[in-house]
């Protein structure tokens, strides 16, 4: 069973999904991960506080970048309540795998990415509610 979320990890790092950049996007965030320095950017457009497009940019290895896709393929249609409620089980059980502690680093960048543009834009929008 492993082997074919080996291959699918492969795949996504190879062909990932959803790369590129949303120049007026409403979210960019962009973090590194502290034990290889390698980033992720995530850029995200809305609509009533809903993710209307998606994409990644960045370099890191295989885990990160399929992580990275395939997060970012879950995240279409989604509010950012529903974002901020995502949590490590959700992104391990897409990859599928287990991962050491070195691993899950990797694993887990996009969703720090993502988790800090979602409470970023979240509290801009309370102090304009006030
Ligand atoms: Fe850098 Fe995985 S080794 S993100």
């Amino acid at each position: 069973m492993d082997d074919l979320y080996r291959e699918l990890i492969l795949d996504h790092y190879q062909h990932p999904h959803n790369h590129g950049e949303i120049p007026s996007a409403d979210i960019s965030y962009e973090d590194s991960n502290p034990l290889c320095g390698d980033k992720i950017r995530i850029d995200i457009k809305l609509r009533d506080n809903v993710v209307e497009d998606v994409k990644f940019n960045g370099k890191g290895c295989a885990i990160s970048q399929a992580s990275a896709s395939m997060l970012t393929d879950e995240l279409i249609g989604k509010s950012l309540d529903a974002i901020k409620k995502m949590d490590k089980q959700f992104i391990l059980d897409l990859l599928g795998i287990p991962l050491g502690p070195t691993r899950i680093k990797c694993a887990l960048l996009p969703l720090k990415v993502i988790k800090a543009g979602a409470y970023g834009i979240n509290n801009w929008g309370d102090e304009d509610d006030e």
